[in-house]
């Protein structure tokens, strides 16, 4: 299987030992470019670019935040969850006194894929249900305009 076919819905991403030694891959399915991370162990597979302005993640720091496994947008330093997407941001608790600082969400912003493994070589299996903040910076036009500002 080439990484232009598709079978039910996987898309062919790469074999599992370049992935590994890359650590970081982006590589362009259907249109859509994906950062590969492989990171302690474990693979995981997120839109390209940065929700809020569509700066791309793929050196972003990685950080374990509020017990959750982020990548770190290096424009704005934005806080997304590997796992699910979810943005993270720390502010103060008004709802105390004194007002502690915590981790809020902002929910799901980014859009994160399944990835699977079948003898050595990953596929993903693109998640495109409902619309997600990052979506919009998978337009090309969209990433030209906005990234460098
Ligand atoms: Fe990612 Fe602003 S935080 S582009």
């Amino acid at each position: 299987m080439s990484s232009t076919q598709s079978t039910d819905e996987l898309l062919f991403v790469g074999k599992k030992e370049d992935l590994i030694s890359a650590q970081r891959t982006v590589v362009s399915l259907q249109g859509r470019d994906v950062l590969i991370i492989y990171h302690e162990g474990e693979f995981y597979a997120i839109d390209s670019y940065c929700y809020h302005s569509g700066s791309s993640l793929e050196t972003g720091d990685i950080e374990e935040l509020n017990n959750k496994l982020c990548i770190i947008c290096p424009k704005h330093k934005y806080k997304i969850s590997l796992c699910d997407g979810e943005g993270l941001y720390r502010a103060r608790d008004r709802s105390q006194s004194p007002p502690p600082l915590r981790w809020f969400s902002k929910g799901v912003k980014q859009r994160v894929h399944p990835i699977i493994e079948i003898q050595g070589e990953l596929y993903l299996r693109p998640a495109t249900s409902g619309y997600i903040e990052s979506d919009y910076y998978q337009d090309v036009e969209h990433v030209n305009t906005n990234v460098t500002q």
